[in-house]
């Protein structure tokens, strides 16, 4: 396993519904926790019935100091993380990590724009509050299903002014991408995090534009596929098991409880670091990560096992290792 950041345990210290579906939760180690910059997330281990899941949420830049808060939104088709987050309570211990960055602010463009949606707005909102704190030139345009479920428009609003653009759904508001776009100075950069829908959509009007893409910074939530999910099977080449991957959970987290070694490290399907081959599958693969380029999604020979899965039935796999 990849990854820097240290494991600890921590008390939830404060739950707070902060918009519909949307619960802002925070938490305090025996020691402080370090300062962190905007677009840094935690890691949580979730308990589920029938194993683990690890998730990362956002560092929120509300948080008082010492102390990490996140904000997580109940999904219908939760993986477990989800709903074990809206299960917790205050005084409950959980294992957390130290936060740390891998969609840090550049500090260096002319000007910047930020695009999120839904709950995508958490390591959203850190941004466009250091970069107007900083005096930043800066544009906000923000999506989701209603204002009631867009959580912290009113200390952006504060922040921001009419440098920040509501996109409630349920008004018929969407974000103009190309039009955002064109406002941004050829220096300007694009950070967004959101569906992977929306992500796409960016994506391809930012190349429409003719912008470079180290212009274009982008983090993804992975829980958003074309299936519902379901219970599937895999046999690992090499091993003699057969792995069982629960609805709420990932194969990746089912493997690591099964003791099948697996290199990882953002689990957002952003890495590419999970990735193994498929040798056989008899249900269509949901692929959920934005590594796979969209020829090798059709291919269907490699899978990022942290948040893509099958959508039922039994498959082989081959993670690349042997006992
Ligand atoms: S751990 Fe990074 S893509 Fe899966």
């Amino acid at each position: 396993m990849k990854n820097d950041a240290i494991w600890l345990d921590a008390n939830v210290t404060q739950i707070d519904d902060v918009a519909e579906g949307v619960r802002r939760i925070a938490f305090a180690a025996p020691q402080a926790l370090p300062a962190f910059d905007p677009g840094s997330h935690i890691a949580i281990r979730a308990a589920l019935a029938g194993g683990h899941a690890i998730r990362t949420y956002s560092c929120l830049p509300d948080a008082a100091p010492g102390e990490v808060a996140v904000a997580v939104k109940l999904h219908p088709n939760s993986r477990g993380g989800s709903r074990y987050m809206f299960s917790l309570k205050p005084g409950d211990t959980v294992r957390i990590t130290t936060p740390e960055n891998r969609f840090d602010l550049s500090w260096r463009a002319a000007d910047y724009l930020l695009l999120a949606g839904g709950i995508g707005v958490t390591p959203i909102y850190g941004m466009a509050l250091a970069l107007a704190a900083r005096g930043a030139a800066l544009r906000m345009e923000y999506g989701g299903q209603s204002l009631g479920a867009m959580p912290f428009t009113a200390p952006l609003q504060a922040a921001l002014g009419d440098r920040l653009a509501l996109h409630p759904q349920d008004q018929g508001s969407m974000i103009d991408l190309d039009r955002a776009i064109a406002a941004l100075s050829p220096q300007g950069e694009l950070y967004i995090c959101g569906p992977l829908p929306m992500l796409e959509a960016a994506k391809a009007a930012w190349a429409r534009a003719g912008r470079p893409t180290s212009r274009f910074r982008y983090e993804v939530f992975g829980d958003t596929g074309r299936f519902t999910e379901a219970p599937f099977t895999v046999r690992v080449a090499g091993y003699d098991q057969a792995v069982t991957v629960a609805p709420d959970q990932s194969l990746l987290d089912a493997l690591d409880d099964a003791g099948i070694p697996m290199i990882h490290d953002c689990r957002r399907g952003e890495c590419g670091l999970c990735v193994v081959d498929v040798l056989d599958h008899d249900a269509p693969i949901d692929h959920r990560d934005v590594f796979l380029s969209d020829g090798e999604k059709q291919e269907g020979t490699r899978l990022c096992a942290c948040v893509s899965r099958f959508s039922g039935g039994e498959a082989v796999i081959d993670t690349g290792y042997r006992p």
